[in-house]
């Protein structure tokens, strides 16, 4: 399967806006992530329409559930053909197996990822919770415990890549958000990497929402994010 290394976060609360912003977008080069909002407005549907227009989807809906209910969910996205469907990681090594092995199922299954600890959380937010560990030591425990499930990858931040990539080898998936070129606004990221960098730290596919959204070309937007990886 080749998955482009871009994902454009479709942040919008219905298809209105979301549709504006698919028709600039090129499928040949970028694919779309889908997360709540937009997909409780607008369901299943409309996922499939983007699938049948040529987009790889990574459906971001961070399934936790039992393993039964969670098998079923993530068999339900590869039903729709998504690329990508994630869990989190903290719904344990049982729910993981099953997930994965509900994809085993399909002909071309999509790639299962992880969410480990949410970056919303800090290291008094897992005290709170009865995790001793500091968020950093966290993140790697549950990345391995994704490996040891047969998970494909992780979703991670990008002050974590370069350490992940080191502690969980050459095969797994990094999927990092968080990304702004070089020229662009920060927004509301604290740590950032530019797209060049995200490659050197060894992230394989990068969220990117905003640079692309309110570029005022968004098509520009794309090309100059992957000439900033592959400069020419
Ligand atoms: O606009 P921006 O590039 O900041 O959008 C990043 C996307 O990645 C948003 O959909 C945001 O919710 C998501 N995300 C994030 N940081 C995380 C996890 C997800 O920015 N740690």
């Amino acid at each position: 399967m080749n998955l482009p290394k871009i994902y454009v976060a479709l942040d919008y609360h219905n298809r209105v806006q979301a549709d504006a912003m698919v028709s600039q977008l090129d499928p040949q080069k970028v694919g779309i992530k889908v997360g709540k909002e937009l997909f409780t407005t607008e369901g299943p549907d409309w996922v499939t329409e983007q699938v049948d227009k040529g987009f790889s989807v990574f459906l971001d809906l961070k399934f936790h559930d039992i393993p039964n209910t969670v098998a079923k969910a993530v068999a339900a996205a590869a039903r729709l053909h998504v690329d990508i469907v994630n869990v989190h990681a903290s719904g344990g090594v049982k729910m993981m197996q099953a997930a994965k092995q509900a994809l085993s199922e399909f002909e071309q299954p999509p790639l299962l990822i992880a969410v480990t600890v949410l970056t919303s959380m800090d290291d008094d937010d897992l005290v709170s919770l009865g995790v001793g560990r500091p968020v950093n030591e966290q993140v790697v425990k549950l990345a391995k415990l994704s490996q040891q499930a047969g998970l494909d990858g992780v979703v991670c931040s990008a002050k974590e890549a370069q350490l992940l990539r080191a502690q969980l080898g050459s095969e797994f998936k990094l999927m990092t958000p968080g990304i702004r070129p070089a020229s662009a606004d920060k927004d509301d990221q604290k740590r950032t990497l530019t797209p060049a960098e995200a490659v050197a730290c060894g992230v394989d596919f990068m969220v990117i929402g905003r640079p692309i959204t309110q570029a005022d070309n968004p098509h520009q937007a794309v090309l100059d994010v992957i000439n900033e990886i592959n400069p020419a």
